[in-house]
């Protein structure tokens, strides 16, 4: 063999070395940069396991994968939830049922299985009804009492920016749950991600529910891990999915009575003329969801503070110079709820339409 044809060889195979060796290390820059937890979430998931940590000593997070760290700054600590059951009007009884057959059941579960092993804490719960009447506060106020670990799952941004590795966050989600138990995975909206599967569906995310349902079912009645899912749209959930969510809450528009409680809390705080009728204003506000009630309330609150400014303010600056006295506006009125802001803006318009939130 000629000495040249030697040397091309040698060469040959010492560039081909340099570019599998360089490949395999851009390989791992690459996956290092893009990977799921190389975004600006990875702080918050150490900031998340460091919490963590101080909350619960015992639980080992030091052999998290990367998916359950993407996961872990889904986690969400009750310190950070500025929502409780005090400020939730009117569904006390649904409230006390959560708590009865959803978390006590979830967090002591050897009190109900000694008794009876039916008694276990259900997988999949459902909260469900028309938009704006406190399903998402609910979960909120759930993950602020429990001790249980509330992860939030947004499906969206994780199908958004991981869609290739959608399965593993998936896989993710439920070991790491497991890891923390007990847990709740909440889904918001969860009608967006759990909908009717059709033909139509891209493979990924059929793969996806298939993965999900097959972790959900893998989930055995002595783990303490639940799914809670909350929608407005129940009747656009896969009737499979549905089916594993056997308890479910419908938290309906508000009756009067409840339209009572929500608009005392909503006023609370806010000081009201002396024979302020609350029935009156109640009245009026048939059909309306507990959101609806809290954007009514803040246009009543603007009608005094719009007396005071065209009161004492000319070209937006004070009539007089009173930087130092205590802004005092008049009490709020049951005629400030009657205003012709609330015409203009249309108390009908406000009504929420409860058509799609059915399962009954
Ligand atoms: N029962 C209630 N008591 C007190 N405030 C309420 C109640 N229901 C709704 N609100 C007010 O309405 C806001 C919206 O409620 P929330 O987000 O829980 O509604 P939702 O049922 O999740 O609606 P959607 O189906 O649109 O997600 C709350 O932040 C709260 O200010
Ligand atoms: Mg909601």
């Amino acid at each position: 063999m000629s000495q040249s044809r030697q040397d091309w060889r040698i060469n040959f195979a010492i560039s081909l070395v340099a570019t599998v060796i360089s490949g395999f290390f851009i390989d791992r820059t690459l996956r290092h940069l893009l990977g799921p937890t190389s975004n600006a979430k990875a702080p918050a998931a150490q900031d998340a396991v460091r919490r963590f940590k101080a909350r619960k000593p015992d639980v080992d997070l030091d052999h998290l994968n990367e998916h359950e760290l993407l996961i872990m700054a889904e986690v969400i600590a009750p310190e950070d939830i500025n929502v409780s059951f005090e400020d939730i009007g009117g569904l006390e009884s649904i409230i006390s049922d959560l708590r009865e057959s959803v978390l006590y059941p979830l967090t002591m579960p050897s009190f109900f299985t000694q008794n009876s092993p039916l008694l276990h804490a259900p997988t999949g719960v459902l909260l469900y009804g028309p938009p704006g009447c406190g399903k998402t506060m609910l979960a909120k106020a759930l993950a602020s009492e429990s001790s249980a670990t509330f992860i939030n799952i947004k499906i969206s941004s994780i199908l958004d920016k991981w869609f290739g590795e959608s399965n593993k966050i998936v896989a993710g989600i439920f070991s790491l749950a497991h890891k923390l138990q007990p847990s709740i995975i909440f889904i918001d909206e969860i009608d967006s991600f759990l909908r009717e599967r059709s033909k139509s569906d891209h493979e990924v995310m059929s793969m996806l529910k298939a993965e999900f349902m097959t972790l959900w079912d893998g989930l055995t009645t002595e783990g303490r891990i639940m799914v809670l899912g909350a929608t407005n749209r129940p009747n656009d959930i896969d009737s499979a999915f549905l089916r594993r969510m056997p308890k479910r809450f419908s938290i309906k528009l508000p009756n009067p009575e409840q339209r009572k409680r929500i608009l005392k809390l909503m006023l609370n705080g806010t000081e009201l003329e002396p024979n302020f009728d609350f029935d009156a204003v109640i009245a009026k506000m048939a059909g309306l969801s507990g959101s609806d009630i809290k954007e009514v309330c803040r246009d009543a609150a603007m009608v005094p503070a719009r007396e005071y400014f065209r009161d004492n303010y000319v070209d937006g600056k004070p009539k007089v110079n009173n930087a130092d006295k205590k802004i005092k506006m008049r009490p709020l009125r049951t005629s400030d709820f009657f205003a012709d802001t609330h015409a203009a803006h249309g108390w009908d318009n406000r009504r929420t339409q409860p058509a799609e939130a059915s399962l009954d």
